[in-house]
């Protein structure tokens, strides 16, 4: 089906795939060589952060996240808190691992982490971990977040995969997590097709990071860093990149997916400023309707999709169906309780948080990109509170 507004649109324009094309014309690299390094640096200093490593999704940086700390035995325990709003490989790599997983409710407002929940299982399990969803792009508390990893000394990975250029209080996600990843998935924040990266300010884990990326090799690591796994391992120097400290993956990313990425980057205010108008105005339109996200003043909301809360199931489904019908795509928000899919549930109890299950009930995603105006947000919220009008008039 074509629609009139899709749920995202890809950020890569005609003149990146013009220059892709002259580039490619001049024959390079395409793989292992020197734009993925550039992109990974110009994406650490956008972001203000020591190191980044680039790898081919948001999933597999998540994965990289899980599978570095569980390498970097830093670990005083495998019990790691997980998000119920998520993605599911914002969980399943830890059930991969080995890790036990813990679920935490989510918040009502910001649909992260619920704080109360959050500090009730770090007291019952005082687990080594907590993995945090910077939820479709609205900063969770992380004032309160920080706060409780200086009392209980956790690892946080924060995962901000559909969070790019958002801002809590002036400080960008992905610069509070121990390591943070981010997707640059088609219709995320910014695109490069597929891909994701991991940054860290810990050169340890950038390092383990790095090495796990690639098949667990030593190959790309600084002269000292490969003498110390050679020495550790007391394997003779025969100047072979060919020594696989780690059980590896093989994760990377091109330097084709690089180069469109390291334009991307370039764009990123453009991105954010279009985003957040569009974020604004929808809450506008929307607020006295629906459940919404909500955030701190001073924070800056770079969302991936609009989400928005029916009154129940039932008006949820009316709504999306309405809107698909007006050529508007939709998607229902089932990741808003990942303790109700069945990945989860055939391994664990199912998770029952109350805000966690309202959203999977009663949410919805609403199209938000940079080239979506003010005339396309107000056509969608008018069907939007139309369908959601008729359904309540229909109830009565
Ligand atoms: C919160 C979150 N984490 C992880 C991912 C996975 O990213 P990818 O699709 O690049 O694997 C997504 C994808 O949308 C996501 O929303």
């Amino acid at each position: 089906m074509t629609y009139k507004y899709p749920l995202v649109a890809d950020t890569i324009t005609a003149e990146d795939n013009i220059a892709r094309g002259k580039w490619l014309m001049t024959n390079p690299r395409l793989t292992m060589g020197s734009l993925v390094k550039e992109y990974e640096s110009k994406w650490s200093n956008w972001l203000g952060r020591r190191y980044s490593v680039a790898c081919n999704s948001g999933s597999s940086a998540n994965l990289l996240m899980a599978a570095t700390l569980y390498e970097s035995e830093r670990l005083k325990n495998t019990r790691v808190i997980v998000p119920s709003a998520a993605w599911v490989t914002s969980v399943a790599p830890f059930m991969q691992l080995g890790y036990e997983p813990i679920m935490c409710e989510s918040d009502k407002d910001n649909f992260g982490l619920d704080i109360t929940h959050l500090e009730e299982l770090l007291c019952e399990y005082s687990p080594s971990t907590v993995m945090l969803v910077q939820v479709l792009g609205v900063p969770s508390h992380m004032d309160r977040v920080m706060e409780l990893k200086e009392e209980y000394g956790f690892f946080l990975l924060e995962d901000a995969c559909a969070a790019m250029g958002s801002s809590y209080c002036g400080r960008k996600v992905g610069t509070f997590g121990d390591m943070a990843s981010i997707s640059t998935y088609f219709g995320h924040q910014f695109s490069t097709v597929e891909g994701g990266m991991v940054s860290t300010d810990d050169p340890e884990l950038n390092e383990i990071i790095f090495m796990l990326r690639s098949h667990g090799w030593i190959n790309g690591l600084s002269p000292e860093a490969r003498k110390r796994y050679l020495d550790m391992y007391k394997i003779k120097d025969i100047g072979t990149g060919f020594v696989f400290p780690y059980a590896g993956y093989n994760f990377r990313l091109s330097d084709d997916h690089a180069f469109i990425g390291l334009r991307q980057i370039d764009r990123m205010d453009w991105l954010i400023e279009r985003r957040f108008a569009n974020h604004l105005l929808y809450k506008t339109l929307l607020q006295n309707y629906f459940g919404l996200q909500t955030f701190d003043k001073a924070s800056t909301v770079c969302s991936i999709h609009f989400c928005a809360l029916a009154e129940n199931e039932a008006e949820r489904n009316f709504i999306t169906s309405a809107l698909e019908e007006n050529g508007i795509e939709t998607r229902p928000f089932t990741s808003g309780n990942q303790g109700l899919q069945p990945y989860w549930f055939k391994e664990y109890e199912k998770f029952n948080g109350k805000n966690a299950t309202r959203f999977y009930e009663c949410g919805f995603f609403l199209p938000n990109y940079p080239k979506l105006n003010e005339a396309d947000v107000e056509c969608i919220c008018n069907a939007t509170i139309k369908a959601a009008l008729d359904f309540r008039k229909g109830e009565k």
